[in-house]
């Protein structure tokens, strides 16, 4: 290999797969940790952004993927099976694909960003669509994972998706070279601040680092459990990637908030989509609704005051924004068609500034 190896290969200390596994890779990780002074103004703080939409399927799914096929290929298995808000399943069925083995995903009918469902179907995943919301999809997965030979589930409830996605956190200490006062991310199905956290604290206890960050984790208000204390039975928000209203990893979340000082609070989709159009106006990344609520929550914080100034942040954005070409249009205004003359173009052009 020139360059970066990929994640297990970075880590192969960290990560526990089976020696002598094939790797199953599409060269994962390594992603930007990008300064964001449009941020660190508005807050008074220094703001990192960890650009997981610079994986090769776009979102930082694949970092658990990875592993979770490598180790599911090793072990036999034939078909990689999820549940998914969109991403999840546009992994699976890229890394199933460059394993050669099957996939199937089981998605929440119409609530799915077109971008994903693309992926999903491109390389050649079994689409199996519920008329239920991704809570559902994930029992129908877990049970019929149990009943079928050959089949392994690689939602996050599989640990191997765990041990890849805390990878993350490592990256950004060894950039860093300590670890962040705070981290902010989504919190959805809730493997991922499960995943960091992990990491975050085997570097701690290795003394790699010498302290670990407060997490903040952030839901969508229309599916904010954690925050409530109890399963919402229908979630909603335009951020569909985290429409999620029981979360598996419930306890890993509540235990990353608690252990680290942090919080686990809502944001409404209004803050959302304003700390969206922020990040591509003012930062130059273009993300995904849901990856927008770690921002949302930043700023939303850092103006309540928990969130204390000279801090040094870093806010996991977690999906790519042409997943979700559908947000994006929306907020297109009316475009202006012109004749095919300078003159017109000119004259528009002057208008504009
Ligand atoms: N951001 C994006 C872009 C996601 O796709 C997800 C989860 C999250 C944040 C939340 O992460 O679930 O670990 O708390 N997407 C899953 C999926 C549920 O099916 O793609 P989490």
């Amino acid at each position: 290999h020139q360059g970066w190896p990929g994640l297990i290969r970075a880590y192969a200390d960290r990560i526990g797969i089976l020696d002598g596994a094939e790797v199953v890779t599409l060269l994962e990780g390594g992603t930007p940790l990008l300064p964001a002074p449009a941020l660190s103004e508005r807050t008074g703080c220094e703001v990192l952004l960890k650009v997981e939409g610079a994986n090769p399927t776009g979102s930082f799914k694949d970092r658990g993927m990875t592993v979770a096929v490598t180790a599911a290929k090793a072990a036999g298995a034939t078909v990689m099976l999820c549940a998914s808000t969109g991403n999840t399943s546009a992994s699976a069925a890229a890394y199933a694909a460059r394993a050669g083995l099957e996939c199937a995903v089981l998605i929440p009918t119409g609530k799915i960003a077109a971008g994903k469902l693309a992926q999903a179907v491109v390389h050649g995943a079994r689409i199996l669509q519920l008329d239920g919301n991704f809570d559902d999809c994930l029992e129908m997965a877990r049970k019929a994972a149990v009943d079928t030979e050959g089949v392994e589930l690689v939602n996050s409830v599989n640990p191997m998706r765990i041990e890849g996605q805390k990878t993350a956190a490592f990256e950004i200490c060894d950039v860093l070279g300590r670890a962040p006062d705070v981290h902010c991310l989504p919190v959805g199905n809730a493997g991922n601040i499960t995943a960091y956290w992990r990491g975050y604290r085997e570097y701690a206890d290795d003394a790699v680092v010498s302290q670990t960050p407060r997490m903040f984790g952030f839901q969508a208000a229309g599916a904010a459990p954690l925050v409530l204390g109890h399963p919402v039975r229908e979630p909603d928000t335009i951020a569909t990637a985290i429409r999620i209203g029981d979360p598996a990893s419930w306890h890993g979340a509540v235990d990353a908030r608690d252990a680290s000082g942090g919080l686990i609070d809502a944001v409404t989709d209004e803050q959302i989509l304003a700390a969206y159009s922020l990040l591509a106006t003012d930062v130059g990344v273009f993300v995904e609704p849901a990856s927008a609520a770690s921002v949302a929550g930043l700023l939303a914080t850092a103006a309540d005051g928990r969130l204390p100034r000279g801090s040094l942040v870093v806010c996991t954005v977690t999906g790519n924004g042409l997943k979700d070409p559908d947000t994006a249009m929306r907020a297109m205004p009316e475009p202006t068609v012109l004749p095919v003359t300078i003159e017109a173009v000119t004259a528009a052009l002057q208008q504009q500034t």
